[in-house]
């Protein structure tokens, strides 16, 4: 399976602090936000990432990840000319991805709860080997602004809409999915929404349809964080904060999840963590690892 991340988009809702920079390099706390949903990427292992982003930004998230090799990745590069949804991913992909199976986490979302590993490595065996696609549902007191899924009384997925006025229910879809490669089929199929993007809720109508689309519930106990506005920026940087204070142990921390997967050795570790010593980042990584 590969990964894609989705790091385009206009990010005008944040403006003016995007007017400079790509949403996604913004901090959540101490490290940037593109950090939180890779490392997703890598806790379902894998390793070979592609990120698309915008024909300004490209070079910016270059620069910040460069090959990927420094935690045992792989990552490429590509260019979405204009934000048409993210959908469109799997066709900016379409090469990068070959036969494989995809996962595509979209580079704004940020998850923070237990047990999610063997979460992954089952939505990941649904679309390698069962052409089911997965896709993650989460309670939300405004489901007016995500894809929402409406359930049947047997609580079974019946629907799937984007941003609906009048939502079926508060289970919002989480910007992590799971693909068999039948999806850059779909994807090159499917119609522009109403407001000029191929919708990623499309998609997941199409797999619904097919019966072949799980909607994996991610408990209370889980968290799933808002990017969107100055405020829900500054809360998920807060909560990280305290999260990471109270536990003593980092969140999204890619040198310590390559060495825990065995990618990188403990050498490999240090020689980031001495570039950033002057760091609580790089502290961390020193006094966990020396
Ligand atoms: O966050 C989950 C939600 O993400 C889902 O519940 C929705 O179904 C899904 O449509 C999406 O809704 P948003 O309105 O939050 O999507 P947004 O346009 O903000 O884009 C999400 C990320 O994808 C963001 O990091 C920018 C990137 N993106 C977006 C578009 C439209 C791209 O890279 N290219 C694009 O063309």
């Amino acid at each position: 399976m590969k990964g894609i991340l989705m790091a385009g988009g206009k990010g005008t809702r944040l403006l003016p602090i995007t007017g400079g920079v790509s949403k996604q390099l913004l901090p959540i706390y101490d490290k940037p936000m593109v950090y939180y949903p890779l490392s997703i990427l890598m806790l379902a292992d894998i390793r070979d990432v592609l990120i698309i982003s915008t024909r300004e930004d490209i070079v910016l998230y270059k620069r910040l990840l460069d090959d990927g090799s420094q935690w045992g990745l792989s990552i490429d590069y590509a260019i979405q000319k204009k934000p048409q949804g993210i959908a469109q991913g799997f066709l900016v992909g379409k090469k990068f991805l070959g036969t494989s199976s995809v996962c595509m986490v979209l580079g704004d979302n940020v998850f923070y709860g237990p047990h999610l590993e063997p979460q992954l490595m089952k939505a990941k065996n649904n679309a390698s080997n069962k052409q089911i696609a997965t896709v993650f549902g989460v309670s939300v007191n405004n489901p007016q602004q995500y894809g929402v899924v409406g359930f049947n009384e047997h609580n079974t997925a019946i629907s799937i809409e984007e941003k609906p006025k009048h939502p079926p229910s508060n289970v919002a879809v989480a910007g992590l999915y799971f693909y068999p490669n039948s999806v850059i089929q779909i994807a090159s199929k499917i119609s522009f929404s109403k407001r000029g993007e191929l919708e990623i809720t499309t998609i997941n109508q199409q797999y619904l349809y097919q019966k072949a689309l799980e909607v994996v519930p991610l408990g209370n106990s889980f968290t799933w964080l808002d990017t969107g506005s100055p405020e829900s920026l500054l809360e998920a940087s807060q909560f990280i904060h305290t999260i990471e204070k109270r536990k003593g142990s980092k969140v999204a921390c890619l040198e310590e999840i390559a060495f825990e997967k065995g990618w990188i050795t403990k050498t490999d570790v240090l020689t980031v963590a001495r570039q950033m010593n002057r760091t609580a980042y790089g502290q961390y990584l020193i006094n966990k690892y020396l």
